[in-house]
């Protein structure tokens, strides 16, 4: 009686568990294929709220010289927010500029640093311009705003950045935020008004 049932067992998985296999395995990888691209999908497009605005600025030293050579020391606070519940990011190089009009007055990089999921991280960064030449209309227009009490710059960051998932790591990409316009008040009598900034990933 057993003879029969091991002899058929075989003829059985011959005909018919090689269909119900090979079904088996195009569901398997339609599942794996639309999991990747929901999490490729989700990553791209997540990531993309990442908050940035610049919460203090100051001015100290300022002198424009007669040869229109600037010496400053500016300093801002930039609020990084990061919203996401899953994803953290690594800030691999941060480098901050200072603008007025189209010339860039000091730049200075932030250490890098890594950024948890739902955080806020509070950025200090001091630019320090040291006998930088300025040209065209820019030296008439910063004494214009020096003698009205208040400047507008611009505020630029380039940062190279990793985004982490769990123990997934994506690639090297960048990003640059730029704030604009960040007034700030030489004498710093009146409170800073938050400047929000544009992100470009
Ligand atoms: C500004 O710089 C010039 C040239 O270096 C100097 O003569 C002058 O005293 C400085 N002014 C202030 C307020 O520091
Ligand atoms: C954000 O992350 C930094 C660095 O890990 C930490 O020091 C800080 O307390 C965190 N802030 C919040 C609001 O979670
Ligand atoms: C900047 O400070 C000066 C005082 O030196 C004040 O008169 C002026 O209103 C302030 N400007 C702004 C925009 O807060």
């Amino acid at each position: 009686m057993a003879q029969p049932l091991t002899q058929s067992q075989p003829h059985a998985t011959k005909s018919k568990f090689p269909i119900l296999r090979y079904i088996a395995i195009i569901i398997l990888a339609l599942i794996i294929l639309v999991g990747i691209a929901v999490l490729i999908s989700w990553l791209v497009l997540k990531p993309k709220h990442l908050q940035y605005s610049v919460e203090d600025a100051s001015i100290h030293n300022f002198n424009l010289t007669d040869a229109n050579h600037l010496n400053a020391k500016f300093d801002f606070t930039i609020r990084a927010k990061n919203p996401n519940s899953k994803v953290s990011i690594y800030y691999d190089s941060i480098e901050v500029s200072v603008r007025y009009e189209d010339q860039t007055l000091a730049t200075n990089t932030i250490q890098p640093y890594f950024q948890p999921h739902k955080n806020v991280t509070r950025l200090h960064v001091g630019l320090t311009a040291q006998t930088v030449a300025l040209y065209g209309s820019v030296p008439k227009d910063i004494k214009i705003e020096r003698s009205s009490g208040d400047i507008q710059l611009d505020v630029f960051v380039r940062a190279r950045i990793r985004f982490k998932v769990g123990v997934w790591k994506s690639k090297h990409r960048v990003i640059k935020i730029f704030c604009s316009p960040v007034l700030v008040n030489f004498s710093k009598v009146k409170s800073f008004e938050r400047a929000y900034c544009d992100v470009d990933m």
